[in-house]
């Protein structure tokens, strides 16, 4: 594969990277009241050294890194929403760096990837976590039959 193959592909990954940190910061500042808020901004911090990480070798590579985004699919102020969007994201980026660390030849790079890659797995698990807490908790605070028609009091 040549390098202009190389760039393609790590471009792609980081258009991917650039839509998580906007959509994570997203969530971050439209639901302040809950605290996924500040997990957010810590893994989009992390999404952000997956860009200047992707992006130093593109460089090298002799390729443009690719910052604008080519979609950012923004899931709104609703929590159990935006984690389940994220689990979404972190799914399509360990598919996308699964298929490029086998494409790629470079060591260094297939190296490079991997990592990310097992960070991404991290994201997944932590969203994952944070959606069944969230659903634990709204089922546990669910209106019940009783509630509803006065008959629980
Ligand atoms: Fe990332
Ligand atoms: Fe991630």
């Amino acid at each position: 594969m040549d390098a202009t193959e190389v760039i393609a592909r790590l471009n792609d990954d980081l258009t991917g990277e650039v839509e998580a940190v906007l959509v994570y910061m997203n969530h971050h500042f439209v639901v302040p009241q809950h605290h996924t808020q500040l997990e957010m901004l810590e893994i989009a911090l992390e999404e952000m050294h997956h860009i200047q990480q992707l992006a130093e070798v593109i460089v090298d590579l002799g390729g443009a890194p690719e910052l604008t985004p080519r979609q950012i699919r923004f899931n709104g102020a609703d929590v159990a929403g935006s984690l389940a969007n994220g689990t979404m994201l972190e799914t399509e980026a360990i598919d996308g760096y699964r298929r490029h660390i086998a494409e790629i030849d470079d060591p260094a790079i297939k190296r490079m990837l991997n990592r990310i890659m097992e960070e991404e797995e991290l994201h997944f698990a932590k969203f994952s976590e944070m959606l069944a807490d969230f659903e634990a908790a709204a089922a546990a605070t669910a209106p019940t039959v009783g509630d509803l028609t006065g008959d629980g009091e």
